[in-house]
């Protein structure tokens, strides 16, 4: 018992307690080249820095911006990735040399390409940074070749100099609109047109004040039916001028069809106007910092308002670091923030009001390039909107505590059942693509899978519906990754949990399949995830995963043998299938007390092995509402000449070790007086229900153990700290020592205050927080919440003294642990987000 695990109980369930937000947590975890998700890297041995993408039309064809280098890659339909052809483009070495002349760094002076666009039928285009003289070229989409003209095509204001500032271009009817910094130092931000076509002149944005401040460049889009091109990016926001360096993600519109004003606004934009978006939940710190936005086409027959942009934010407020929300828009919305008020800067005074002079004109609207110069006037000092673009209804789609996501692909995915669901993905900045699906309770994070090791800096994804592809370039290469994997699900359980709307469960074959591949009835319920529903008939019985892993059923199946000696400590194991699972342990002919048992938070049981221990275990997982049974041990005592069998005719066991699952089940010694008890100096009084006595570092009694049974010392070292650290704690405590007791009235203390504190604030979040779905206040990650949660029913029992059936008490911790997503699921009742059980 110490103060500090105390301490963090009482940190943790405040974090539970403003954690009211849906559940950010991945379902599965598959690390770096896991066989169920392997993820295919294509990294040529000279290509570094593949981190601008294209797919080409019909998607058969990747084209890769590199550094010094131009790739044409071969989509194969199993997702590998063939280079076609590679082209090099490099500066000079007197430009490497110049570049480094002028300060840089020699790394960053290769050409990097920013800047990759298919033009028209027969033509691409690229831009590269070219040590710090960004450079352009057309290229021969049939041959893929560098088209070489009589003068290298200027690259300024189409990408930037720097290779780590960020820029956004897009070709629209073979002319590039552009957003980056157009010179050396990178303070001369530029919206853009180039190779306009025909005789329309490229036009850019005015020198005027404040239309963009200090801006870092995100996407771009270009909407046909409204024919405007609309830019993404973050800026400083001059219009709070309360707060110092407040950033502001925006969204900023040109019409295509714009030329420029006759005199007013000659060769600059006539239709540029822009808009905060605000990603932000009722009361709560706003989500500022725009790091990706992807566009979502509306569904089949639904109206171009409903396309909705899905954006990546984070917050600049330190509270909110390392968390990211995804908030969506509309188009709808978007276009009624343009067709409203704007706001007025006054010139002398450089500050922002809400207009008041007489509206002359509508700013944004396309065709203003013929407009009178009364009319330009006006809209070059009315650029910016009254209202904000709000999030498709008002709140945001992901809240992620502990992941800080940087880049984002969505797509629509046609569920077994007809139904649209709309999937995710996203990639943390830690290296991991995490695929989520928009439910009506929130998201769901299906899995999380590893696609690099080190951070990378620069990074894109990219989405081949068509080929089930996500694509994220790097500096590591370019990784191609499955939209999903289904037969990794094993059983019908498996795959209705995963609530992936790729897969279903194929009665027939037995199998958790693509459900294009299903013929006939598929088992599916992305929404609900109910498996006792979808599963329940006989043809939906899940196969084994392999021998000892058995479904629940009576008699219970013999389960694994783990054989050990009297006294050792037992450490068995059961890796849970998912995150969202509560584990739990049950013996066949016995109840699990905490006080004889340890259950650590990766799921697995410690128990000292007794007479009274031996039995069978079973692992249970409970997720959705649904429970079934993860591993089964049998734990039976080694033949031993000295010991009795505890069973008759059960002599002849094997150790788990030995049968090849040596990590599944195995068994630590401890250093324990078997059989010398009675001769020892112990004077630990003996725990009531413990057979043996477990003796206290350093006492006389592990000394005498060590001279009786010969057990090193090394191996005291080498056991679980913490283990013996909490198993000390709780038999101390329920002997009640009396050294302990002073500690006890302190912690108690402690822990009164812990609670009242807690009763206030759940009060307060309870009726303000648990509206929202945000909660800034609260570092920290739910796992870690999650882990003390189980702590802290560890540590309750143990003060009380009392030891409540197993199952219950499992159930007990998981309500503390458990996120209010799975509450809201109605798994657990009776909980609102808020402390469940009050400690003690
Ligand atoms: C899918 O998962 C199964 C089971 O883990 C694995 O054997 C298989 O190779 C995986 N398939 C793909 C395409 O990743
Ligand atoms: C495509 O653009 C290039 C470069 O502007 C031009 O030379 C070529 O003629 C165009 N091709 C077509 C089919 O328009
Ligand atoms: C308006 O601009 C278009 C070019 O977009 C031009 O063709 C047209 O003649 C202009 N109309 C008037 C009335 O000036
Ligand atoms: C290029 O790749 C290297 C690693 O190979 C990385 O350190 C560097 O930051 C990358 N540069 C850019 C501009 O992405």
């Amino acid at each position: 018992m110490t103060f500090s695990r105390l301490l963090s109980i009482c940190l943790s369930l405040i974090v539970l307690l403003s954690d009211c937000h849906g559940n950010a947590v991945p379902r599965v975890t598959f690390p770096l080249d896991s066989p169920g998700r392997p993820v295919g890297l294509f990294n040529p041995p000279d290509v570094r820095n593949s981190t601008t993408l294209l797919l080409s039309e019909d998607e058969e064809t990747l084209f890769v911006g590199a550094r010094d280098a131009l790739l044409s890659v071969n989509v194969s339909r199993s997702g590998g990735l063939i280079l076609n052809r590679k082209l090099d483009w490099s500066p000079t070495e007197q430009d490497v040399s110049d570049c480094s002349m002028k300060g840089k760094e020699e790394t960053d002076c290769p050409n990097f390409v920013r800047v990759l666009q298919v033009l028209n039928s027969t033509h691409m285009y690229a831009c590269g940074t070219f040590a710090f003289s960004p450079r352009c070229t057309y290229i021969n989409s049939g041959q893929f070749s560098l088209v070489t003209g009589n003068k290298p095509e200027e690259g300024r204001g189409r990408c930037p100099y720097d290779p780590y500032q960020k820029n956004t271009a897009i070709t629209v009817d073979g002319e590039l609109y552009t957003g980056t910094v157009a010179d050396y130092r990178g303070n001369r931000p530029i919206i853009s047109r180039y190779l306009s076509e025909g005789d329309r002149v490229d036009v850019k944005l005015d020198d005027t004040v404040g239309w963009l401040e200090d801006p870092t460049f995100i996407s771009s889009t270009f909407i046909p039916s409204e024919e405007k091109v609309y830019f993404f990016f973050s800026e400083l926001g001059r219009e709070y001028d309360f707060i110092n360096k407040f950033t502001v993600s925006r969204i900023a519109q040109v019409c295509t069809s714009d030329v420029g004003g006759q005199r007013t606004l000659q060769r600059r934009w006539t239709t540029f106007t822009k808009a905060q978006l605000l990603c932000q939940a009722n009361g709560e710190l706003p989500y500022n910092v725009l790091q990706d936005m992807t566009t979502l086409q509306p569904p089949e027959g639904a109206s171009e308002d409903d396309t909705l942009f899905y954006g990546i934010f984070s917050s600049q407020w330190s509270v909110n670091s390392g968390r990211s929300a995804v908030c969506a828009f509309s188009l709808r919305a978007v276009k009624e923030v343009f067709a409203g008020n704007y706001k007025y800067l006054n010139r002398d005074t450089l500050k922002w009001s809400t207009r008041v002079q007489e509206k002359i004109a509508n700013p944004g609207e396309c065709g203003l390039h013929n407009a009178s110069d009364n009319t330009l006037r006006f809209v070059k000092e009315n650029f910016l909107a009254d209202g904000n673009v709000l999030p498709v209804n008002q709140e945001l789609t992901i809240v992620s505590p502990d992941h800080h996501y940087s880049n984002i692909a969505a797509q629509r995915v046609r569920a077994a059942g007809g139904k649209d669901y709309t999937v995710l993905y996203l990639l943390t900045e830690t290296g991991y693509l995490h695929k989520a699906v928009l439910l009506e309770k929130g998201a769901h994070i299906i899995e999380e899978i590893q696609v690099f090791k080190p951070p990378q800096p620069v990074k894109n994804i990219l989405l081949s519906v068509s080929k089930g592809l996500v694509l994220v370039g790097s500096s590591e290469g370019v990784a191609s990754i499955p939209v999903s994997n289904c037969s990794y699900y094993w059983s019908c359980a498996e795959c209705v949990l995963a609530r992936d709307p790729f897969c279903g469960w194929d009665p027939s074959q037995k199998a958790c399949a693509d459900i294009a591949s299903i013929k006939g009835n598929v088992g599916q319920d992305v929404d609900g995830g109910n498996v006792s529903e979808v599963c329940k008939s006989s043809s939906m019985a899940p196969r084994s995963r392999s021998s000892f892993q058995k479904t629940p059923a009576a008699p219970c199946p013999p389960g694994e043998l783990v054989s050990v000696s009297l006294n050792e400590v037992v450490h068995l194991h059961c890796p849970a299938a998912s995150h969202l699972a509560r584990l739990h342990w049950e013996r066949l002919n016995s109840q699990i007390s905490p006080r004889i048992y340890m259950q650590h938070d990766d799921g697995s049981l410690r128990f000292l092995a007794t007479l009274s221990t031996l039995d069978q275990y079973l692992c249970k997982a409970v997720e959705n509402g649904f429970t079934q049974t993860l591993y089964v041990y049998q734990v039976r005592q080694k033949s031993s000449p000295t010991l009795q069998p505890s069973t008759p005719g059960r002599s002849q066991i094997t150790h788990a070790s030995e049968t090849g699952r040596g990590s599944a089940g195995s068994t630590t010694r401890w250093m324990t007086t078997p059989q010398t008890r009675d001769e020892t100096t112990e004077t630990k009084p003996k725990a009531k229900d413990l057979a043996p006595t477990v003796p206290v570092r350093g006492t006389p009694a592990v000394t005498t153990s060590k001279s009786s049974r010969n057990y090193d010392t090394v191996r005291e070292d080498n056991l679980d700290r913490q283990e013996i650290d909490g198993l000390e704690g709780e038999h101390q405590l329920l002997a009640k020592s009396p050294s302990y007791l002073q500690e006890l009235v302190v912690v108690s203390v402690l822990l009164a205050l812990c609670v009242s504190a807690l009763l206030t604030i759940a009060l307060f979040s309870f009726r303000q927080r648990c509206n929202s779905k945000t909660a800034p206040h609260s570092p920290g990650s739910r796992r870690d919440a999650e882990r003390a949660g189980e702590a802290t029913s560890h540590e309750r029992e143990a003060l009380r003294g009392n030891s409540p059936a197993g199952g219950k008490r499992n159930g007990h911790s998981q309500s503390m642990a458990k996120s209010p997503d799975a509450l809201s699921n109605g798994t657990v009742n009776g909980s609102n987000g808020h402390l469940p059980n009050t400690p003690i």
